[in-house]
Order: C-alpha cells, then sequence, then structure tokens
C-alpha cells in the first residue's frame, strides 16, 4: 500500500524557474516552419518578424524563461557571422551536424528577437568546433558591448542600437562525442575551454559561463570541472532516456538523471574543495528528453510522435529537477518546436503532444521551495537498463537498479510560503493498478479542509498520442477537477491515483 510523506519544514531549496527552460537549435523543422516563417502563406506569422505567432503563444504558456540556441551539434560548424546582416547577403553553407543546408535567414538578431517577444533570456553555445576564440569573442561583443568598437558598431549597423546582454555562454556541445565537429579528449578540451574562459570574461565579466559536462557519469565530467571550476558558473550535463517499446524501461529512465545529478554534483564539491574555491557551480541539464534516435533520426528531423507512457516519461522527469532543486538551476528540454518536442506544426497549425501537457503542469504550478518527500510504493522489479540514447547514456551500468529509484508511485512538492499552499506533483507510473495514496503532512502541517484542486493526465490506454484534428486530436491533456479532501487520520488525506496518470 503506497503513502506519502510530506513536511513542510523539511525543505531542500527553492525551485529554480529556470529548469522550464526551451532549446531551439538550426535541426529539422525547428527554427524554419517551426517558430520563423516569413513567407507567412497562412497568416499565422508576424508580418515583421517572420515569427509564428500561434507558436509563441503556446510556448508564452509554458513561461519559459531561457532559450539556448543554436545548438546543440549545429553549432560546432556555425558561423554565426553569416546569420547577420541583410538577408539578400547572407551566404548558404553546408552544415554538417545533420548533413543540410543552412540558409541563416535565421540568425543572432532574429533569435534575439524571438527571446524578446518571448520575455525569455537567450543563451548562447559557442562554436568551439570549427569556431575560434576570435569568433566566440566578436560573437560577444556583437551581443553585449556598448563601446565604440567593430562588432558592437556592427550591431548598430544592423539596426539594433543597445546590446542584447547575453547573460548565459556555455563552452561548446558535447565536444566530447564522436558525432561532434572538433571531438576533443577532455584534457585537450579543459586546456581550450580555461582559455576562452578567462578571455571572455575579459571582454564582458558579467556573463555566466558554462562548461561542456558529458553525461555526469563520466571521466570527462571530472576531468573538466577540475580544470575549469575557477572559470565556469554552470556544469551541463546531457541525457536522453529511451523506451525500447518497453512502458517501465520508458518510465523509470529518468532515474539515471537523478543519479547522474547526485555524482555530478558530488564531482563539483571535489573539483571546488581541491581548487580551495568558496563558490558554487549548479548542474546546467541543457538537454533533457525521451527520445528514440532509432524511431526518429536527427538526419530526418528527429519528429517523435509521443504517447501517455512518453508523457508520464517527462513528468517523472520533472519530478527528478523539482527534487534536486538544490543542484539543478537550469535544465532546457530538448527541443522546443518539432524536434523531438511537446509541440508539432504544420504550415497551417499545430497541435500539442501527450508531453506538452506534464510540462505545462509544471511550468506554470510547481514553483515555491521543493519539499523532501518519502514515498511508501510498490516497486518495479524488472529490467531498467540500457534505456538511455547511446552515447549520451552513462554506459549501460545498472543506475536505475537503485530500488529506491524504481517505485511505481513517483513523487515531487514544493510549498508556496505567500500562498501556504502545498503542491504535489504524483506520478503513478504503475500500467494497470490505481492506488489508494494516503499523503501524510506532519504535525507541523496544518490543513485546511474543503476542495483540493487537482490537474490530472490521464487516457485510457498508455499508448494514446495526440494528434492534428485529421489525425485523431488531442487524446491526452489535462483534465481539471475539484475534489473533497477524505482526511487520513488528522495529519493527512487520501487521494485515489488512476493507473498510468
Ligand atoms: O537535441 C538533439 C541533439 O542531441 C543535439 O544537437 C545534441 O547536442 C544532442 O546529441
Amino acid at each position: 500500500m503506497p503513502a506519502i510523506y510530506i513536511d513542510k519544514s523539511r525543505q531542500i531549496a527553492p525551485v529554480d524557474p529556470r529548469i522550464y527552460s526551451g532549446f531551439t537549435e538550426h535541426v529539422g523543422r525547428c527554427i524554419y516552419g517551426g517558430i520563423y516563417e516569413p513567407d507567412n502563406k497562412h497568416g499565422l506569422s508576424d508580418p515583421n518578424t517572420g515569427l509564428r505567432k500561434d507558436v509563441l503563444s503556446v510556448l508564452k504558456s509554458l513561461s519559459v524563461p531561457i532559450f539556448r540556441y543554436p545548438g546543440g551539434n549545429f553549432v560546432s560548424n556555425y558561423r554565426w557571422q553569416d546569420g547577420i546582416g541583410p538577408k539578400e547577403h547572407r551566404p548558404r553553407r553546408p552544415e554538417l551536424a545533420w548533413l543540410t543546408e543552412e540558409s541563416n535567414q535565421f540568425g543572432t538578431d532574429e533569435f534575439m528577437t524571438f527571446c524578446r517577444e518571448m520575455n525569455a533570456e537567450p543563451y548562447i553555445c559557442l562554436n568551439m568546433g570549427t569556431g575560434t576564440l576570435k569568433d566566440a569573442l566578436a560573437w560577444l561583443e556583437y551581443c553585449n558591448s556598448s563601446a565604440n568598437t567593430y562588432y558592437a558598431n556592427l550591431r548598430r549597423k544592423n539596426g539594433h542600437e543597445e546590446p542584447y546582454h547575453v547573460k548565459y555562454w556555455s563552452l561548446g556541445n558535447e565536444v566530447w562525442g564522436p558525432w561532434q565537429v572538433g571531438q576533443m579528449t577532455a584534457e585537450d578540451y579543459s586546456k581550450k575551454a580555461y582559455q576562452w574562459a578567462k578571455a571572455l570574461k575579459l571582454l564582458d565579466p558579467s556573463i555566466k559561463l558554462i562548461s561542456c559536462g558529458e553525461t555526469g557519469y563520466a571521466d570527462w565530467d571530472r576531468v573538466v570541472l577540475k580544470k575549469l571550476a575557477p572559470v565556469v558558473d554552470f556544469h551541463s550535463i546531457h541525457i536522453y532516456t529511451v523506451s525500447q517499446g518497453d512502458h517501465a524501461i520508458n518510465v523509470m529512465g529518468p532515474a539515471a538523471a537523478e543519479k547522474a545529478i547526485e555524482i555530478t554534483k558530488s564531482l563539483t564539491d571535489l573539483a571546488l574543495i581541491e581548487a580551495g574555491l568558496d563558490k558554487e557551480i549548479p548542474v546546467c541539464f541543457d538537454e533533457w528528453n525521451v527520445w528514440d534516435p532509432v524511431r526518429a533520426p536527427g538526419e530526418k528531423g528527429a519528429e517523435e510522435r509521443y504517447d501517455l507512457s512518453d508523457a508520464l516519461a517527462v513528468a517523472s522527469w520533472l519530478n527528478v529537477f523539482v527534487r534536486k532543486a538544490d543542484v539543478v538551476k537550469i535544465a532546457c528540454i530538448a527541443q522546443s518546436v518539432n524536434v523531438i518536442s511537446p509541440i508539432i506544426t504544420s504550415p497551417t497549425g499545430l497541435y500539442k503532444q501527450t508531453t506538452f501537457y506534464p510540462l505545462h503542469l509544471f511550468s506554470t504550478l510547481m514553483h515555491g521551495t521543493s519539499l523532501s518527500v518519502h514515498v511508501e510504493s510498490p516497486v518495479y522489479e524488472g529490467k531498467t537498463v540500457p534505456s538511455f540514447v547511446k552515447d549520451l547514456s552513462p554506459k549501460g551500468k545498472e543506475v536505475g537498479g537503485s530500488r529506491d529509484l524504481r517505485k511505481w508511485i513517483d513523487v515531487s512538492a514544493v510549498f508556496l510560503e505567500p500562498l501556504s499552499e502545498i503542491r504535489v506533483a504524483i506520478v503513478n507510473r504503475h500500467p494497470t493498478d490505481d492506488f489508494e495514496v494516503p499523503i501524510l503532512f506532519g504535525p507541523r502541517t496544518e490543513i485546511v479542509g474543503g476542495k483540493v484542486k487537482v490537474y490530472e493526465v490521464y487516457s485510457d490506454h498508455l499508448e494514446d498520442t495526440n494528434g492534428f484534428e485529421a489525425d485523431g486530436g488531442e487524446k491526452v491533456k489535462t483534465a481539471k477537477k475539484e475534489v473533497d479532501l477524505v482526511e487520513e487520520g488528522k495529519d493527512g488525506i487520501k487521494y485515489e491515483v488512476k493507473k498510468h496518470s
């Protein structure tokens, strides 16, 4: 019989709203045909900016605080200078990450307009593949400088008088990966990134630098953190989980992320202690999601059609970030539109995938202070690994093996001090069983009688997907209801959690 214990005095840390960040890469239909469609054949785009108004409006409902750009793998052969100035002069280039062509019609200034429209902060990933430190410094100057210097003046000439003040800059993307243009060893990367960091901070000391990590499980992370701890502000890690057609593997997958975060925190602490540094280096989980690259290869645009099982996996991912609020300060779902995304567009409209709904619930409701939660639950006893995308995985280790991470009932909770409100996110990952769950709050939490607001994502079948109207519409979405508190002793309530909801 499951039970959830929550005590509002057992606080972990404030939930950083930046854990609900996004990612827009030049890949597939994320930028072109996703957020940007300047030909405006169907009147869905803003005629001045070419940005898709319908897409922006749905993204706005997620209150995305930061967008990472322009890659991903794309950035490692990207020449940012091609994407500025008059559009008719922008060169088309071969693109080596996804083996396509880049028109450069969308570039830095268009991205900044997008972020401004979204009321979000831009986060730029630097090209450490074909790019030089000179290019990186020029990009930073173009974006952030108010001086009377060449690239700052070029920005003004392009119609943007005021600097963009881009705060977040990462030192390369997945530089450890064999697929990356300019792959390096951890030692070579660290030496180079250290020099880049020093120079970038000389030009703009206000920026926050993010080191390129692996999955958190790798020696890469240890080496990089040891060298870069003095000069970086965040350490990034990436993990994608994959279902392999098995629901349990799908929903238990995010356990790997929870372990990865713990290991990264230890590696960071070790690096800081060894260097005698009194600072924090939080985790920037700047790529995460459910992605099966065999089903949805990047070269073909990585358009996944997510089902209810995937939505529950995404909810479990988000529970991890809330539970680890003391360590993870930024997380970017990869990606924001069309490409492994909760939103799918066509030239005439869009639909919200199953995974949109848990993301929306978390990004709008799960704020405040993360609470330590104790859960008693039946445990999944089957195989849990390998459930990660090859090379973006902890190399087949039995990371999901800890029983504690394989509970069918997965929970996070927050306390909103000003409202005196506790919000609980419960994922019943069990494929067939409903559970009546007592939620016990502890003697220091006063329970006020009345109604509880419940937002439930449920559908009859784990395989249910969403689509455009002609394709069945949105079967999986949030239902809102108010339920009367059923008391459980003097300190708790009882709630019936439906199977796979
Ligand atoms: O998000 C898709 C790709 O996955 C990114 O470009 C890359 O960084 C990762 O391998």
